[in-house]
């Protein structure tokens, strides 16, 4: 949530914030602003404007900044503290204005220190928590810059990841991170700093990862990263392997349209030299697991937030079918609050694409804690919960942009499919039925190609129900999370009020609700569940509720109840959620950009949930 960025170097700042701000624009835009700091006697310059970074940049052309300066920071907000205005817009100065910062995260103590300064004179311009931080650097009266920010830290209590300059230290940006994201990179003589490493691509020669408690500062090509306590840390530099492309939208009316036909070659990127098709397993490396760990495992504990909670359903179901493990799902946020079972033996698995999402990281340190086998799943390499969970699986899906998650999605269910199959052959599995799971998971790319193909389909069913005010998703087995997921893809993006099911429970309830204007979106791909379904589907249609169905290529049943059928290829049932979720993303997106939504960036969303 929230994005920051700074350069310092020896060609002008504001270039390069700006486009670092519009790369990141996804992390929260409800405002955003730069500081800029250069000149002779050396000033800082803030300019700032609410709504997204083109706002920010017709501010800036009409009132240009020095173009010479050569050390900026940016930042692109998701209101926390404080409705999205041009006060509470970052960066924050300090009273004398001679200090600009940018913060993400959230100050916890902050009304207690905005009294102590604000009984001591000080005059807050904004209601944010954050402009403390350049109130408390201002008191500090210490020799440099880093440690007048590691003063004012020892006072704040919560998270930060920030960015600071002064324009008594021109060039110079210190940088310090708690609980929020920050990387520091070097090239082409210059530093910069980014919440988000994909906006340093193509840019940054190589980056460092901060960890908590570390204070970087920055100078034109060099950074040297220190503790709070000011001793040196050394923080391993390693190539930012990001295309800059895949942080561009390539010709695409939106990131979620691009990332949704990226699909095929994700899945392709994260099965690829994983799937051992002769042994029917999988060879995943990064859980560093032998066969005995693996056999002494008597339970996994999922854990994740929204779509990776669904892909985390899919999952446990995997896991206790497969493995024969028996695998439970619990939501992130509650994880460290209810106090859950835990032993040596549990591997707790964590599922995050941005591996910063603050409640499952919250939950990957309670089941280290607690002594649990730590293992994660995550797309953005180099994350936090990554990082901290040491054990884990990469989705090599490539940068995810758009808020609403897709690509994501098919690799964690892939992912998790494979850590099933490797802990099912470890297990119970025989060869044959490893081979066979081998090949289904194989085809996912393939499957997923044949839906991408149907997207004018779609596009006319959703032309047909762009219109509706409420709308039901149901499923059974592996399309229950999918029935989950796909009502959340419509919600979130379409603001039509949606609702996923597992299809036994409509009857409990929720079956009062349909009528001819609330369609059902019912997931009936062939498999041990699909009788059933049909029974559930024609129990919504004696309500004459509409009926989307997606369904496997030729099933004529279904065809005889409903015109509107998306139809997935054949595939055994733990592979079709994975094509039948790509059909619930485009339906999703036909009917948001119908409706005229901005599909990238919905009202109130953030791509990266770092508060609690
Ligand atoms: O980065 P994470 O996977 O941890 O994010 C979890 C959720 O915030 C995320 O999946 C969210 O639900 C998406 N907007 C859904 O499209």
């Amino acid at each position: 949530m929230c994005g920051i960025i700074g350069f310092t170097g020896g060609s002008p700042a504001l270039p390069f914030v700006l486009s670092g701000l519009r790369r990141m624009e996804y992390r929260g835009y409800d405002s955003a602003g730069v500081a800029l700091c250069g000149g002779s006697p050396a000033k800082i310059e803030i300019r700032r404007a609410v709504g997204n970074v083109s706002a920010l940049e017709a501010e800036v052309a009409a009132a240009p900044t020095d173009p010479a300066a050569t050390c900026g920071i940016g930042h692109t907000r998701w209101a926390t503290h404080g409705a999205p205005s041009v006060k509470n817009a970052h960066p924050h100065l300090s009273p004398d204005g001679r200090i600009a910062i940018v913060h993400n995260g959230i100050i916890d103590n902050y009304a207690e220190l905005r009294d102590r300064l604000a009984a001591q004179g000080h005059v807050f311009a904004s209601e944010t928590d954050s402009e403390v931080i350049a109130h408390l650097v201002a008191e500090s009266e210490a020799p440099t810059l880093a440690e007048r920010v590691m003063w004012a830290l020892s006072f704040v209590r919560g998270t930060y990841g920030i960015a600071v300059v002064s324009a008594d230290d021109p060039g110079m940006i210190v940088v310090a991170r708690k609980g929020s994201p920050i990387a520091v990179g070097t090239g082409g003589g210059a530093s910069m700093v980014a919440s988000d490493p994909a906006a340093l691509a193509g840019r940054a020669e190589s980056v460092a990862y901060l960890d908590d408690g570390d204070v970087a500062v920055l100078t034109p090509g060099a950074f040297e990263v220190r503790s709070l306590a000011n001793t040196p840390v050394s923080r391993p530099c390693s190539p930012l392997d990001i295309d800059p492309a895949s942080v561009e939208k390539g010709g695409y009316e939106h990131f979620m349209l691009k990332e949704i036909f990226e699909q095929p070659e994700a899945l392709r990127n994260c099965l690829r030299g994983r799937l051992l098709p002769d042994d029917g397993t999988a060879k995943l490396s990064g859980l560093r697991l032998g066969p005995r760990d693996i056999a002494s495992l008597s339970n996994i504990v999922v854990t994740a937030c929204g779509t990776s909670y669904y892909a985390g359903l899919h999952g446990v179901y995997a896991f206790e079918e497969f493995a024969g493990i028996p695998a439970r799902i619990e939501q992130a946020a509650e994880f460290r609050y209810r106090n859950p079972i835990v032993t040596p033996d549990t591997a707790l698995v964590s599922l995050s694409q941005s591996g910063e999402t603050a409640d499952t990281l919250a939950a990957v340190r309670e089941a280290k804690r607690k002594g649990a086998l730590v293992l994660s799943v995550c797309n953005a390499v180099g994350s936090t919960i990554a990082r901290e969970a040491g054990r884990g699986v990469y989705l090599h899906a490539g940068p995810e942009i758009g808020v609403a998650s897709t690509k994501a999605f098919v690799c964690q269910v892939a992912a998790l499919s494979m850590m099933a199959l490797l802990f099912g052959r470890t297990r119970r599995l025989s060869g044959t039925e490893g081979r066979a799971f081998v090949k289904a998971l194989a085809s996912a790319p393939d499957l997923v190609a044949a839906v991408l193909a149907r997207n004018d389909e779609i596009a006319r069913i959703a032309e047909k129900h762009a219109a509706v005010r409420d709308a039901f998703y149901i499923g059974r087995g592996y399309q229950h999370p999918a029935a989950l997921e796909g009502a959340l893809k419509l919600k979130e993006i379409s603001y039509v009020h949606a609702e996923g099911y597992h299809a036994a429970e409509l009857k409990h309830g929720p079956i009062a609700l349909l009528d001819e204007n609330v369609p059902v979106v019912a997931l009936v791909p062939q498999g041990p569940d699909r009788d059933k379904m049909l029974g559930n589907v024609q129990e919504c249609r004696a309500r004459k509720a509409p009926v989307i169905a997606i369904a496997t290529e030729g099933d004529a049943d279904v065809r005889s109840f409903t015109e509107d059928v998306i139809e997935v290829p054949p595939c055994p049932d733990f592979v079709a959620a994975i094509p039948v979720v790509v059909a619930e993303q485009l339906f999703a997106y036909h009917v948001a950009r119908l409706r005229g939504e901005p599909i990238d960036r919905p009202r109130n969303l953030a791509k990266s949930v770092t508060v609690e």
